[in-house]
């Protein structure tokens, strides 16, 4: 007769058997030369709770929990609020090519297709009830593209949140976040984190460790505000803020060009055709002294300079652009040769004054290394073309460059920021021509786009006007205040501001509104706790799981040997693979006004030969607050038996 073990077990089993996993596993250890810098602080073991003020609809001051804590750990449910769809109102039926018109409806029914979801809470709770939706995802469904806008640790408060952690806090706070954020994106997805000089530094070596420093691809200066900021504070007026890109596995495809059209700077500095070369005569020739090639100068007469009056330019705009997009590939500007270059300057001192020269000759060095290449000079200048940069589209003409990593006012137009959206968010809200331009470098129509710190909504309005999927969460008030009116605005097309002429956006869509639900542990007043059994058995048992990053396995069928012929009663399997190891936790409770009975010797040898046939895990966990009938001195090695909720409080209580 086997005795009944009920020990209680604390929760070092995980970090100890994980341990050991890792340090068997070859396939996810990297034989590192030289470790790459990390930042490190106070606390960097541990975890940040965010307790949430309801009445306040703000973020308590966090405290430091253990990082394999339940409270930052569980996926909490989300609690459906409302469904809000854009309806067609088109009296006279639809025909292609006709206006749409949109009316917002509010419903209650999961009924209608899901396409996007807003949530209200704490975005660390927020993203564990994500990854439990994304565990069983297909890798084409997970998310494109992560963009983050967090609180930049100014040390101020703002009218809608604070923005005062202290460093140690912040880091933690985002490495939480960024951590579960990349076990979300797609294998050729990007992670975009927008900040100003407060924490960027060490944001760049904090995401260098969770991406991996080889996925950093880009820093881009953003100018945020230009003179009219001259009034602040401090030594030098900031007027820049920073984004961080990092891919995540796959390099980026494409080299993102971007397709603007041409603007009217550049269009002022290439005002010059070269119509006609004349004739030409070699002048000079010499060996180079870098190559040992020929150099070659010839001067030309009869040639013909035209220069293109722009006079009048937003009236006559439309003529303008038609004559560059036909002369693209002989327009031109002259460029003063730097000092430091002495072959430049020795061509230059062969040459006259308002006379053309072509100079044939082989570079040795640059990106035409080795090529036998011709430059032309007029007046002493060096000319470079705008169709080395540009390319005709009909009668206008599209920048075909790469972008760089300088974005100013005049790449981002900040039009009517303020009134964007039509909400009010002060030193929060970013423009949409900025948050456009972002997706058009990562995303394509119809992938998923996630924001986790949304403030006013404007990733979230953009990825939908841009018809893109998205993901907001938002911890704020302004959830309801600010992100819903302004994301109906969108649905309904009411929303013209912004990107909307841009992209032609005419409304429709819709999107769902979740809160956080309910911890599945409660704590009573005298700090003894539970498991928070309005939840239900079945859903405490799969977020014990996914808090302590097991994958639901749903396919094992116990029912079969008639052992558990209770379907209630069937425990909850989940697996964890780390390399090629795996470690299975099995989940079995009674609630407590049920029938606490033991789980049999007979159930519990069934779960383990089915677990162990399929999975030959290193270890097996049982979660349960049932008996288990099993002699101590036969309990086999690999076998944990975790009486839980005990273990967990007795964790909470270190
Ligand atoms: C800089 S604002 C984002 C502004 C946004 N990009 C826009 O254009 O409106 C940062 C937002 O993060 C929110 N936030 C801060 N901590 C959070 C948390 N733990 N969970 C969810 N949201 C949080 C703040 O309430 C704030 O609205």
């Amino acid at each position: 007769m086997p005795k009944i073990y009920t020990g209680s077990l604390q929760l070092d089993w995980y970090n100890k058997q994980k341990a050991i996993l890792l340090a068997n596993s070859s396939e996810v250890s990297s034989i590192e030369m030289t470790p790459a810098p990390k930042v490190n602080w106070v606390n960097k073991d541990e975890a940040l709770f965010y307790e949430i003020n309801e009445d306040e609809g703000r973020g308590l001051r966090p405290f430091w929990v253990d990082r394999n804590d339940i409270r930052i750990k569980e996926a909490r449910p989300l609690t459906l609020q409302k469904v809000y769809s854009a309806i067609s109102i088109n009296s006279q039926g639809t025909l292609p090519g006709m206006q749409m018109t949109y009316e917002v409806v509010e419903s209650q029914s999961e009924e209608i297709q899901f396409e996007n979801i807003l949530i209200k809470g704490d975005n660390l709770l927020a993203l564990n009830a994500i990854k439990k939706i994304f565990d069983n995802k297909l890798e084409s469904e997970k998310v494109k593209c992560i963009y983050i806008d967090p609180p930049f640790n100014t040390g101020q408060a703002f009218d809608y949140y604070d923005d005062n952690l202290e460093r140690s806090e912040w880091l933690t706070m985002l490495r939480d976040r960024t951590v579960i954020l990349k076990s979300l994106l797609r294998e050729d997805g990007f992670f975009i984190v927008h900040l100003d000089d407060s924490e960027v530094h060490y944001c760049k070596v904090l995401m260098d460790e969770v991406m991996g420093s080889s996925n950093f691809i880009s820093h881009v200066t953003y100018e945020r505000s230009g003179v009219a900021g001259l009034g602040q504070g401090g030594f030098l007026v900031n007027t820049t803020e920073h984004i961080l890109l990092y891919r995540n596995v796959l390099p980026p495809l494409g080299n993102n060009v971007g397709s603007y059209a041409l603007d009217e700077n550049t269009i002022r500095r290439y005002n010059r055709i070269l119509n006609n070369t004349g004739d030409s005569t070699l002048v000079e020739e010499f060996i180079s002294k870098s190559n040992k090639k020929p150099v070659k100068i010839f001067k030309h007469s009869n040639f013909e300079i035209e220069t293109i009056s722009l006079s009048n330019f937003k009236e006559r705009e439309a003529e303008i652009r038609r004559i560059y997009a036909k002369n693209l590939n002989f327009l031109f500007r002259g460029n003063q040769v730097q000092k430091e270059n002495s072959f430049q300057n020795d061509l230059i001192d062969k040459m006259e004054k308002d006379c053309l020269y072509s100079v044939i000759y082989t570079p040795s060095r640059g990106r035409f290394k080795d090529e036998e290449t011709t430059l032309y000079y007029f007046n002493k200048e060096l000319l470079s073309w705008l169709g080395d940069n540009a390319v005709v589209d009909g009668d206008d003409i599209v920048k075909s460059l790469k972008l760089t990593t300088l974005w100013d006012h005049e790449d981002i137009p900040k039009a009517d920021i303020a009134n964007e959206g039509g909400v009010d968010f002060p030193r929060g809200k970013k423009p949409e021509n900025l948050l456009k331009r972002i997706f058009d470098l990562c995303t394509n129509e119809g992938d998923l786009i996630l924001d986790c710190f949304a403030g006013s909504g404007t990733s979230l309005a953009v990825a939908h006007k841009m018809n893109r999927k998205w993901i907001g969460v938002e911890i704020g008030n302004h959830a309801d205040t600010h992100i819903i009116p302004r994301l109906k605005n969108v649905l309904s097309g009411s929303d013209q501001l912004g990107i909307s002429k841009k992209v032609n956006w005419k409304g429709g869509g819709s999107f769902k509104y979740y809160h956080l639900g309910s911890s599945i542990i409660k704590i009573q007043k005298d700090t003894s706790g539970d498991f928070n059994w309005s939840l239900g058995k079945h859903f405490i048992e799969e977020s014990l799981l996914h808090s302590y990053d097991y994958i639901l396995d749903t396919t094992i069928d116990l029912s079969a040997d008639n052992l558990f012929s209770n379907k209630e009663e069937l425990p909850v399997v989940g697996v964890q693979r780390i390399g090629s190891r795996n470690r299975v936790a099995i989940v079995s409770l009674n609630e407590p006004e049920g029938n606490l009975g033991n789980l049999a010797y007979e159930e519990l040898q069934a779960l383990y030969i089915a677990v162990k046939k399929k999975y030959a895990p290193e270890y097996i966990n049982i979660f349960t607050n049932r008996g288990i009938e099993i002699a101590f001195d036969s309990k086999p090695d690999d076998l944990e038996v975790v009486k839980v909720p005990h273990a967990i409080f007795a964790e909470l209580e270190k």
